[in-house]
């Protein structure tokens, strides 16, 4: 999300700052990365019952914690955000 934010990616707004309080920086992992990024804890998964079109890929990326491992993560923005 921070990343997004540092680089003006058009549907990331993180109306939050990164609280985990708004969904609008929800995001799609994509499949070949959706193994490694691994799942929501409780409350992302109740913050995501806020986000448009949501999809088994679907992370709030705020919540998304970024290390050397996750070097060339690619994610996209839901059609309805962008
Ligand atoms: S920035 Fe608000 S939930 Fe991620």
């Amino acid at each position: 999300m921070e990343n997004a934010i540092k680089n003006m990616v058009q549907g990331i707004e993180a109306e939050c700052g990164g609280a985990c309080a708004c969904a609008t920086c929800h995001v799609y992992v994509d499949d070949a990365w959706a193994e490694k990024i691994g799942s929501a804890e409780p409350m992302e998964e109740d913050m995501l019952d806020f986000a448009y079109d949501v999809k088994p890929t679907s992370r709030l990326s705020c919540q998304i914690k970024i290390s050397n491992e996750l070097d060339g993560l690619i994610v996209h923005v839901p059609e309805r955000q962008a």
